[in-house]
């Protein structure tokens, strides 16, 4: 077997070679030598068909094998035991047919690149290819990384499922759970669980494989662990402990991957898998519904499902509510009795007795004013963290399209039986797990299939049975400002690759039909491919991961796509300030400070910060929150805050007049609760997360049912997980520092008004830098800035969301959570602080001297002075960040 030996020989001869400063730790190990995965020796073949052959027979002995063995050892087989079904289905999978290439190039490269289409089998398969080759018998373990949490556990039950093993052996782990245990052979989990993990064991030193899952979506932390892996596997390799990455995407656009030069010096192979996908007629609408796109929707399928022979209907709509909406006009309008029971409503709650309870405790008042001192940290935990998506990014290839412009069977004469009762489910990443799961089982007989989808069903999950697609060509997506951080959720088009992904959804088991709600003419406007997430939002909690892993130059990290310039200093100013990492020398010339500013060494603060699974601004918070005993307040704001949307929305459009009075009959109970919770006095100024803290509190009490939830106008999924956050950061913290002695109590008192105020001056220190003063009424130049505020950054007026518990009080400083770009800036998620706290807490962010230096009013200009209670104590806040220098 020469050409084998060969490249094993070169493998092991070929020099080191230091990449130019990548940064201080990574070190670059050698280069494996790729050699084409295609080509084999007859030996091998014979044994590739002996295998193949034995396997087919199920008579196989099991052997244990080292992974990584040259090709020249006969391959192992470890045998699974299959049903007759599975095994059957599983032959009709394209991917089943390239297995033999597949392992080979595994076998021969370090990092191999899979492409193949949605449904070709390869989350479901690959994972049992290396099992079966022996990857999983050795000390290592087989680990597949997911963007989706949904995909991650419903992936690791099919494949249990499949492979006749227990959830014991082929396990998930995702954010909040996970079934793993000392048998598991196969880990499916986010990407963000192991990003996580290579931070306590950068060499990941219990996996044998790792397969990069659904590549072409592009999620952040997937195109930082693709960066970190081409380190890690060399560095494996060199210490003899041999490591393969797999990168596994829906489309062919992998070039990111394969030909960058700073990730992959020799390209690896990539290995296509034909999928059978039948022709799929694509029809465009005339003319593009501007607005009511839902209701376009809603008009196809009905007409799809009246006119056309049987086969199942998929919808993509572009968010929850959406989705619902659809779902309740199909049923209404195709009733179907025996589907879609209520969600449980089994456990009562006496709401307005658990208010009464946590809102009970009054306790006197202090006086004195207490200072939460900034160099008072917690010693913080590790944990992993994880972020599910909604809305998923598609950057896919149109190669190979069989997309036909025909003859749109709806013009013909009907042909179904207009009285088949329709079954419809919705999809989305939200949704619960058992809900979800409903769209892979086959329709109750005598029904039809319709799934009204969000862009989860667009590559991470394929629905059996699918012939028509109704695409509304749209996809929500979170923007966000580079320089302010503003972010809004706006709907847009979709990309060519996304749309075309959709169509490929109706072509899967028999030829299909996609149905576009918008013109050939307003396609040819789509871009080709939608880009990578990594380029579109903030990255300071990236940043300080890598950090973390000592990963000092971020900039010159291999990224498969750089996040900007501006992006990468903007974080590193702001985990300056908030004292992760270490201060740049101010002196020196431009382009040294460039330099500094763009390879702040971390702190151990820094180190403390990154070990929370929670943004940085949120992570300081937890690392000053132990003082005061107001630990499990801060746990609790931060869980709130960093979970979606804890309230429900009833401001969306009434169906009919009942649904509208009994909306407005909700709305004003969660108005009223709002204000229960937002409190009086001391507790009102803590604002929107006194309400926060205050909904976690009475829900604790009532034992967080779904009841209690339903009552009071808060999200029963939301609260679920932040209940599962708490434990897990309050775990995290007992963890490493048992002293404090945290606890997550279910009947946690409301704070002191002491505790107020610190809870108020800890959430300062977090959100420094979303600091906002208001207009005062004799500054006003223009109405526009009535009841606005000034941030240093932004030279427009922001202002306090209609919802918040501030809305009327308007403090004259306050912090925000976040500003969202709707009818106007609202910012969401508003405290209050007082200015004299500023200089203290928020040094950083202050220069001190004489008002005289600053004579302009602050709100106009880009400098302003906040006069001090304190006497003769002035200073002025920097309400411009320093400019980047341009090169
Ligand atoms: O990853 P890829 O999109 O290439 O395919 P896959 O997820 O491995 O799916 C392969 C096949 O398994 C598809 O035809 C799915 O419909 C089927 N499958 C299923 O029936 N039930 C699941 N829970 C997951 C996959
Ligand atoms: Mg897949």
């Amino acid at each position: 077997d020469e050409k084998a030996e060969e490249s094993s020989d070169l493998d092991s001869s070929s020099d080191d070679e230091d990449e130019d400063e990548v940064n201080n730790t990574l070190e670059v190990g050698k280069e494996m030598q790729t050699s084409s995965p295609c080509q084999k020796t007859e030996e091998e073949q014979k044994v590739m068909e002996e295998q193949q052959k034995s396997k087919q027979d199920g008579q196989c002995e099991k052997t244990f094998a080292e992974p990584n063995k040259p090709l020249s050892q006969p391959a192992v087989f470890i045998p699974v035991d299959r049903s007759p079904e599975i095994q059957e289905a599983r032959l009709k999978l394209p991917i089943l047919s390239e297995e033999q290439i597949i392992m080979e190039a595994v076998r021969e490269n370090p990092f191999v690149v899979i492409c193949g289409e949605t449904g070709s089998g390869k989350t479901t398969q690959v994972p049992q290819f290396l099992y079966e080759a022996g990857y999983a018998s050795g000390d290592g373990i087989i680990g597949i990384t997911e963007p989706r949490r949904v995909a991650a556990v419903n992936m690791s039950h099919r494949v249990a499922k499949e492979m006749n093993l227990s959830t014991r052996v082929v396990s998930y782990q995702i954010r909040y759970e996970g079934n793993v245990t000392d048998e598991t052979k196969i880990k499916f989990m986010t990407d963000g669980v192991l990003l996580k993990e290579i931070q306590k064991d950068f060499l990941l030193q219990k996996y044998s494989v790792i397969i990069i899952d659904e590549a072409h979506e592009r999620s952040v932390y997937t195109d930082i662990l693709i960066g970190l892996l081409s380190r890690i596997i060399p560095l494996r390799n060199k210490k003899g402990m041999p490591m393969k990455l797999l990168v596994m995407s829906a489309t062919l656009r992998v070039e990111d991957f394969t030909e960058n030069q700073k990730l992959f010096r020799t390209p690896p192979p990539v290995i296509k898998v034909d999928a059978r996908q039948f022709p799929v007629t694509v029809h465009f609408n005339k003319r593009t519904p501007l607005e009511d796109y839902t209701g376009e929707a809603f008009h196809k399928t009905c007409k799809i499902h009246r006119m056309l022979p049987p086969g199942g209907i998929l919808v993509f709509l572009t968010g929850q509510l959406e989705v619902h909406t659809l779902c309740k006009r199909l049923r209404k309008a195709f009733p179907f009795r025996k589907g879609n029971p209520k969600a449980g409503e089994d456990e009562e709650a006496d709401s307005s007795e658990a208010m009464r309870k946590f809102k009970k405790s009054k306790r006197k008042k202090t006086v004195s004013l207490p200072q939460i001192d900034l160099n008072n940290y917690s010693v913080l935990p590790v944990d992993e963290g994880d972020e599910d998506r909604e809305a998923g990014i598609g950057d896919e290839e149109d190669e190979g399209s069989d997309l036909d412009i025909g003859d749109d069977p709806l013009d013909a004469e009907e042909t179904a039986d207009p009285s088949i009762p329709l079954y419809v489910l919705p999809l989305y990443s939200l949704l619960a797990p058992e809900q979800q799961a409903k769209v892979f089982r086959p329709p109750p007989p005598g029904t039809r299939l319709c799934v009204v989808a969000t862009n989860v069903a667009e590559t991470s999950l394929t629905i059996p049975g699918i012939k028509y697609v109704v695409d509304c060509g749209r996809v929500k997506k979170r923007f966000y400002d580079r320089v302010t951080g503003v972010s809004s959720f706006k709907v847009t088009w979709t990309s060519q690759a996304s749309a075309n992904q959709r169509a490929g959804r109706a072509g899967r088991t028999e030829p299909g039909h996609c149905y576009r709600l918008y013109s050939s003419a307003v396609f040819g406007d789509f871009s080709l491919f939608s880009e990578a997430e990594i380029t579109r939002r903030p990255v300071e909690d990236l940043v300080l991961q890598m950090k973390d892993l000592n990963i000092d130059k971020v900039v010159n990290f291999p990224f498969p796509t750089s996040p900007s310039a501006e992006a990468l200093v903007a974080a590193e100013q702001l985990l300056v300030s908030l004292g992760a990492l270490k201060e740049p020398p101010r002196t020196g010339r431009v382009k040294e400070m460039q330099q500094a500013r763009l390879s702040c060494p971390i702190t151990p603060l820094g180190r403390a910060m990154a070990s929370f699974p929670v943004a940085p601004r949120y992570a300081k918070m937890l690392a000053l929150g132990k003082q005061q005993d107001c630990l499990p307040y801060v746990i609790a704001v931060v869980a709130a805050m960093t979970v979606r949307e804890i309230f429900e929305d009833f401001d969306r459009p009434a169906q009919n007049e009942d649904e509208s009075s009994k909306l407005t009959q909700r709305r004003a109970r969660l108005t009223h609760m709002r204000r229960l919770w937002a409190g009086q006095g001391a507790s009102l100024l803590l604002g929107d997360l006194m309400v926060m803290l205050g909904a976690v509190g009475a829900c604790e009490f009532a034992g967080c049912t779904p009841r209690f939830c339903e009552d009071n106008g808060l999200r029963y999924k939301a609260m679920v997980e932040i209940r599962k956050l708490r434990g897990q950061l309050t775990n995290a913290v007992n963890a490493v520092c048992p002293e404090v002695g945290v606890f997550v109590d279910p009947k946690m008192a409301p704070p002191t008004e002491h505790q107020v105020v610190c809870l108020r001056q800890i959430v300062l220190a977090g959100l420094g830098d979303h600091l906002a003063r208001r207009v005062q009424t004799e500054d006003l130049v223009d109405p526009k800035w009535k009841n606005g505020y000034k941030t240093p950054l932004m030279d427009e007026p922001v202002f306090i969301h209609p919802s918040s518990a501030l809305f009327k009080k308007l403090p004259d400083f306050i912090v925000y959570q976040e500003i969202m770009e709707t009818s106007k800036m609202y910012m969401k998620g508003v405290s209050a602080v007082e200015a004299e706290w500023v200089p203290q807490l928020l040094p950083q962010y202050c220069h001190f001297g004489s008002p005289l230096d600053e004579p302009s009013p602050w709100f106009c200009s880009s400098t302003g002075t906040i006069r001090c209670h304190r006497p003769s104590t002035f200073f002025c806040v920097s309400w411009q960040l320093p400019a980047v220098e341009k090169e």
